[in-house]
């Protein structure tokens, strides 16, 4: 999925937290973005995801203007430390995954997906159970029940250990590989240079470097 933001401002209240914000993404492009805590990272992709409401002309997707954009079905999204979830109840990640499945995801399709993503054995697991590495890959399966075109990871990495973290981008670069557009949030940039195509840094609410690692463009 093709991802374009011209200059986007937008804030809370009477806080303006992205200031003119513009970059591109083309299609199966790995962006990673990269600030500091409270730089407006989340806020970025929420706006991209549609729930922070902005004007028209700001952001296009598929070069569809993002107040018409209709699909967000096709954006897989997987939030920060889970902050916009809470399962105080006890519920396996086979349930959580029922729940979600707007789209008739077969049976075998639901278990080759926990496979791919190396959580087939903990589909009967209470979610609550689980190390946050292994509920950030049952939300991943879960976004990937919808066939997204791009996949958001906001910090999915943080509080991971190391030898998952590589798991994780293995994963990750996989789907990117199959064509799924990713964009992914993280402290830390170095963790996995070799799989971005792309870096966005932003800081206080505006970008302030762009870098191409592979790829053509800009
Ligand atoms: N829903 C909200 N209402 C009001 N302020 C918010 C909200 N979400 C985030 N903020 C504020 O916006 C700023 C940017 O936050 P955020 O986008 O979460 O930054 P980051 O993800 O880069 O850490 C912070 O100062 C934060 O407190
Ligand atoms: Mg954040």
């Amino acid at each position: 999925m093709r991802v374009a933001v011209t200059n986007l401002t937008f804030g809370y209240d009477y806080r303006t937290v992205l200031k003119d914000v513009s970059f591109k993404v083309n299609s199966g492009d790995f962006l990673a973005i990269v600030g500091n805590n409270g730089s407006g990272k989340s806020t970025l992709i929420k706006c991209i995801l549609g729930i922070n409401k902005i004007p028209p002309k700001r952001i296009t997707l598929d070069d569809v203007d993002i107040t018409e954009f209709k699909n967000f079905k096709s954006i897989g999204y997987v939030p920060q430390k889970f902050d916009d979830f809470n399962y105080e109840f006890p519920i396996t990640v086979n349930e959580i995954l029922q729940v979600s499945r707007y789209n008739k995801v077969t049976e075998d399709e639901k278990l080759e997906l926990l496979d791919k993503i190396g959580i087939l054995e903990l589909q009967n697991e209470n979610i609550n159970e689980l190390s946050g590495g292994e509920l950030q890959r049952v939300f991943i399966v879960r976004s990937l029940m919808n066939n997204p075109k791009l996949l958001i990871l906001d910090e999915p990495t943080a509080g991971v250990d190391k030898a998952n973290v590589e798991g994780f981008y293995k994963t990750v670069n996989e789907l990117n590989k199959e064509g799924i557009t990713i964009m992914l949030i993280t402290h830390n940039i170095n963790e996995s240079k070799a799989n971005f195509t792309h870096t966005l840094s932003i800081h206080n609410g505006e970008v302030v470097m762009k870098e191409v690692l592979r790829g053509d463009d800009e």
